[in-house]
């Protein structure tokens, strides 16, 4: 057993911690070739231990032809040759957990990758066999248009020929994301006993629960029927019904949870889950998933009363059966926050507020690697783009992956490779080594140093009692720009959103995410964290 497990036996710990989210291709390269992996991810844990989370969770490093970084699985219980070994991985979860980090990992579990040996063997078996059956193979009415109209989220029509050369297999799969991506047929279920197969396999390993991606998704509707509105589709999968939120994917989670809860310490199931907050709630009900991420929270305008009514709605959607979300600001799929609150000194002092508010929230919270650097969206170059998202029309998430700045030395690719290197695979902008953790770890006002002192004094409040998951949290918006959340114990969080200076609330205010005015005031676009006297 590890320091870890002896030490956080805890069934729970999941309900309040923060997790440092690793996109495996952009943290650390150890091997020279242009892409992270796990022995880069190993050999800098100090970094994400230093930060005072909790644990990380990484994204998919199974092996992939990488048409959607990794999101295209083609072997899921393999680690892939581009990030090392399983005997790394192995390494790599022994080292976090001696550091008293938990690890979580993703499942993709609503599409594989194209090259994955079962759709491989369906395509080659060709119409009407039992592999076919695995995934969504249907006949179009001529060769020429697809089974029904459904639009891919990254884009373009949802629907590739089986074998667009043939005259004999006139037959379309069904993928919601790329071609590359074909979707399970979860109502066969030779599908579900698979996935049990794969969660057993990682938890047996050690890894303290699991992402699901698309967790919403899986099922289609039955029949696959035309979708009202086509075109709506490429603003989220949610906006055609077909495509997520059925029935019976709850009793997927019912059987994943049975499975989690029989490790100990039990296992966690943190869920994407993409639906209105009333219906996301429903994936968390106590024998479902433990967590799903607050998702409307990547997104949300700069606005207070918007900020009051979603969190507000989630925290109530959730509590309804117990759940606390997982808040989060950023991840890969999103627009750096820097850039999303406006960019340049206001982004950076949007993003510090934005920080300190959502880890004062009753739950979870995820921070995502160079997010504790006040890393902005780059531009990439248009030919440097390989988002399958772009390639198909849509927009371009690399700018958010691109490898992370370790030192400001120039020569190479600030740190991130080794010195002599293969290019990385995403370039890195002439400015990114004064982002670097070398640049900002001795600056005493740099966002690196902001972050540790936020988690520091979270890390402290908790364990005084002030913050538990447990208490709940009021939102309200002052004055229309003023919003200000109140825990139990005393404990609130006040965020100047408009352009005045807000007064603070009676207390001990113990943390600020920039200096006051010389009234005391909190200036626009800042946050503060208060514990009232007498608590
Ligand atoms: C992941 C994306 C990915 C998509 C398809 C998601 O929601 O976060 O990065 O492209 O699922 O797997």
């Amino acid at each position: 057993m590890t320091a870890l497990h002896r030490n956080g036996q805890e069934a729970d710990w999941w309900r309040d911690a923060v997790m440092y989210q690793v996109y495996p291709r952009s943290f650390a390269d150890g091997d020279g070739d242009g892409v992270g992996d796990l022995a880069g991810l190993t050999a800098r844990l100090p970094h994400i231990a230093s930060l005072g989370v909790d644990g990380l969770w990484i994204t998919p490093f199974q092996p992939s032809p990488h048409v959607d970084q990794g999101y295209d699985v083609s072997d899921y219980c393999g680690v892939d040759l581009l990030f090392g070994t399983m005997q790394q991985f192995e390494e790599l979860l022994h080292a976090a957990h001696g550091m008293s980090l938990r690890v979580l990992m993703d499942i993709a579990p609503n599409h594989c990758s194209s090259e994955h040996p079962l759709f491989q063997a369906a395509l080659a078996a060709g119409p009407g066999s039992p592999e076919r059956d695995l995934f969504h193979f249907e006949d179009g009415p001529d060769g020429m248009t697809p089974p029904n109209n459904w639009v891919s989220s990254f884009g373009d029509r949802s629907w590739t020929r089986a074998d667009p050369g043939s005259r004999t297999d006139q037959q379309w799969y069904l993928h919601i994301f790329s071609s590359a991506q074909p979707d399970w047929n979860w109502r066969h279920p030779a599908v579900g006993d698979f996935f049990e197969e794969v969660l057993r396999f990682w938890l047996d390993k050690g890894v303290d629960g699991l992402r699901v991606d698309v967790a919403h998704g899986l099922y289609k509707s039955h029949g696959l029927p035309d979708a009202d509105d086509p075109g709506a589709v490429t603003k989220g999968l949610r906006f055609n019904p077909h495509l997520t939120d059925q029935e019976e994917v709850h009793d997927v989670y019912r059987r994943w949870r049975r499975v989690a809860d029989e490790y100990s310490p039990a296992r966690v199931l943190v869920g994407e889950v993409n639906l209105e907050p009333d219906r996301a709630a429903r994936l968390v009900r106590p024998d479902e998933l433990h967590q799903a991420f607050a998702y409307p929270f990547v997104k949300l305008p700069w606005d207070a009363s918007v900020w009051a009514s979603t969190a507000g709605l989630l925290a109530h959607a959730h509590g309804k059966y117990g759940a606390v979300p997982a808040w989060s600001i950023e991840n890969h799929d999103v627009v750096r926050a820097v850039t999303r609150y406006g960019g340049g000194e206001r982004g950076v002092s949007r993003a510090r507020a934005a920080l300190l508010a959502v880890l004062a929230l009753p739950g979870g919270a995820y921070i995502y690697q160079g997010q504790e650097l006040g890393l902005p969206e780059v531009e990439v170059p248009l030919e440097a783009r390989v988002d399958p998202m772009w390639t198909r029309g849509g927009v371009s998430r690399d700018g958010a992956r691109v490898p992370l700045p370790w030192t400001t030395a120039e020569e190479g690719t600030f740190g991130f490779s080794p010195v002599g290197a293969e290019a990385p695979w995403l370039p890195t902008p002439a400015s990114w080594g004064s982002y670097s953790i070398e640049a900002q770890r001795d600056s005493e006002d740099s966002m690196l140093r902001y972050v540790k002192t936020v988690l520091a004094m979270r890390n402290r409040l908790r364990a005084d009692g002030v913050l538990s998951a447990a208490d709940p949290a009021r939102w309200r918006v002052e004055a229309d720009d003023a919003l200000v959340c109140e825990r139990g114990n005393g404990f609130l969080v006040v965020m100047a959103m408009g352009a005045r200076a807000v007064r603070i609330p009676d207390g001990d205010v113990v943390l600020t995410s920039a200096a006051l005015t010389g009234e005391g005031l909190l200036p626009p676009d800042t946050a503060a964290w208060v514990v009232r006297a007498g608590r």
